[in-house]
């Protein structure tokens, strides 16, 4: 799976050298970070013009705070594939006014935009970023209730701060994406992968949202 993800990451690259790769974080796309951490290591130069959005964040971790997106990125992205800060695009964890926050990102995908490449994992509760099962799903950049599973996420379970809420991009944010892979491994995830693969669409898996976009490639282990 991460091969084949890394793989595709560097086709779309190969093409599009200045690509905006919008870049979950979790266990799922790890693979595919240290697949494209080794090609960095033995042809430098490659990831030059690359451009980095981070997909989601959460709030009240601090940005060197383990278990943060931020720190996530940062060790596993834009340090091996040596991303420039005016090549990264990211929600500050240390912001205050989490409104202007997601509005600030916002403006940057409206400027920087649209995603060429949008990496994805499945949550275990069909979230796709923060964008949480629920009666309605928000299309632009916003702060998140997080679910008790989300609550629950090894990044944060064992942690002293206990993240509530999140930042994140929106549906429409993700759907405008050129093309959209999303990752689906790990424990715990039959029933957010039975309602994704059903193909019937709803607010209560918001990855089932994907089956409205024409250009997926939707990996799968186990
Ligand atoms: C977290 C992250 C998401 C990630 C998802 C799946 O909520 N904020 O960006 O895609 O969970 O995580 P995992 O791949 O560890 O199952």
């Amino acid at each position: 799976m991460s091969d084949h993800g890394t793989s595709i990451v560097i086709e779309e690259l190969r093409t599009k050298p200045n690509l905006l790769l919008c870049a979950a974080t979790g266990s799922s796309p790890l693979g595919l970070y240290e697949g494209l951490t080794r090609l960095a290591k033995m042809g430098k130069g490659r990831f030059k013009d690359l451009r980095v959005l981070k997909l989601d964040e959460w709030i009240g971790l601090g940005k060197s705070a383990e278990g943060s997106c931020e720190h996530y990125l940062r060790a596993n992205v834009i340090e091996p594939l040596e991303i420039s800060e005016d090549r990264y695009l990211t929600f500050d964890p240390d912001a205050h006014e989490h409104d202007e926050e997601c509005k600030r990102v916002q403006y940057q995908i409206q400027k920087n935009g649209p995603i060429d490449l949008c990496v994805l994992g499945l949550g275990k509760n069909g979230h796709l970023g923060f964008n949480e099962p629920g009666s309605f799903l928000q299309p632009n950049c916003h702060v998140a209730h997080l679910t008790p599973e989300s609550q629950q996420h090894d990044m944060v379970v064992d942690g002293t701060a206990k993240p509530k809420y999140g930042m994140t991009l929106g549906i429409r944010d993700i759907l405008l994406s050129k093309k959209i892979i999303i990752l689906v491994s790990g424990e715990e995830k039959d029933e957010a992968k039975r309602s994704l693969f059903s193909g019937q669409i709803s607010t209560t898996c918001p990855a089932s949202f994907l089956w409205l976009h024409n250009n997926v490639d939707c990996l799968v282990v186990g």
